[in-house]
C-alpha cells in the first residue's frame, strides 16, 4: 500500500476524428495523494479536461497506465470503471449539470440511489448532511430554475460530495458565475479541503489556481510545471 490515491504513468490521449489526429496528452505522469488540493491550470485546449475526464474514469487513456488506490484501472470493464466512479469520485461542472424536473434533495439523492448497499434511510441523511454543509436545507423541495447560478453550483457541489468520494474533481467550477458567487464557491472548496477533502481542480484562472496547495500547468497536452504552493503564497 502507498498513500497514493492517483497514480498516472506515461498517459496519453489521442482522439481521431475524420482525418485528423488530435494529440490531446502526451506523457503524463501525475501522483495526487488524499488531503491534496491540485489545481490544474493552462490554456484553453491545452487539454485540462481531457485531463479530468481521464483521472475521473469517465473516459480511457489510449496508452499508459492508471492505478486508482493501487489497483489498476488502466484496462477494467466498463460496468467496473463506473461502479468505481460512482462511489469514489464526485464531479463538479462548469455548467451544474442539474436535472430540472428533479428537486435539490432529489438531484443531490440521484447518484446515491445507484448504490444498492445505501438503504433509503442513509440516502436521506446523506443528503441532508450534504445541503446542509453547503447551507441549501431551506432549498431541498425547490427545483433547479428557481435557484440563482451560485445556489445552483452549490447544489452541484452537495450532490458531489454526498456520496463521501475519495476525491472531487471540478473542471472551471466558477466558469459560469459573477465573481461574487465564483468568490463564494472557492471558499466553500477551500473549507471541504480543511475538512479533509481531496480536490483536482481545472481552472484557466491563475487567482482560482492560487487557491490550490499545488498547482500543476498544462500546455499543449503535457505537464510544464508541478509546484506546491505555500500558505504565505496562496491568494487570499
Ligand atoms: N471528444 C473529442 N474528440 C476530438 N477531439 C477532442 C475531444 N475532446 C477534446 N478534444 C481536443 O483535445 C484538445 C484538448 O481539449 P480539452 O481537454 O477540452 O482542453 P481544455 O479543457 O484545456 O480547454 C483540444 O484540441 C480539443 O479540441
Ligand atoms: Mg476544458
Amino acid at each position: 500500500m502507498t498513500d497514493h490515491l492517483i497514480q498516472l504513468k506515461d498517459l496519453k490521449k489521442v482522439f481521431y476524428t475524420d482525418e485528423i489526429e488530435t494529440h490531446a496528452l502526451s506523457e503524463i505522469n501525475l501522483d495526487i495523494v488524499s488531503g491534496e488540493y491540485v489545481s490544474i491550470a493552462g490554456p484553453s485546449g491545452c487539454g485540462k479536461s481531457t485531463l479530468l475526464s481521464l483521472i475521473g474514469l469517465l473516459d480511457v487513456a489510449s496508452t499508459g497506465n492508471y492505478r486508482f488506490k493501487d489497483q489498476d484501472v488502466s484496462a477494467i470493464a466498463r460496468n467496473e470503471r463506473a461502479r468505481i466512479r460512482n462511489r469514489e469520485i464526485g464531479f463538479i461542472f462548469q455548467s451544474f449539470n442539474l436535472i430540472s424536473d428533479l428537486t435539490v434533495a432529489e438531484n443531490v439523492e440521484l447518484p446515491l440511489t445507484y448504490r444498492n448497499e445505501l438503504t433509503k434511510l442513509v440516502r436521506k441523511q446523506w443528503v441532508d448532511e450534504a445541503l446542509g454543509k453547503l447551507n441549501m436545507s431551506h432549498r431541498a423541495r425547490h427545483f433547479p430554475s428557481q435557484l440563482s447560478g451560485g445556489q445552483q453550483q452549490r447544489v452541484a457541489i452537495a450532490r458531489a460530495i454526498a456520496g463521501k468520494p475519495s476525491i472531487l474533481l471540478a473542471d472551471e467550477p466558477t466558469g459560469n458565475l459573477d465573481s461574487r458567487n465564483a468568490e463564494a464557491v472557492m471558499d466553500i472548496l477551500d473549507s471541504l479541503h480543511e475538512q479533509g477533502a481531496t480536490i483536482c481542480m481545472v481552472t484557466h484562472d491563475p487567482r482560482s489556481s492560487r487557491r490550490a496547495s499545488r498547482v500543476v500547468e498544462i500546455f499543449d497536452g503535457r505537464i510544464v510545471a508541478d509546484n506546491r504552493i505555500s500558505a504565505g503564497e496562496k491568494a487570499a
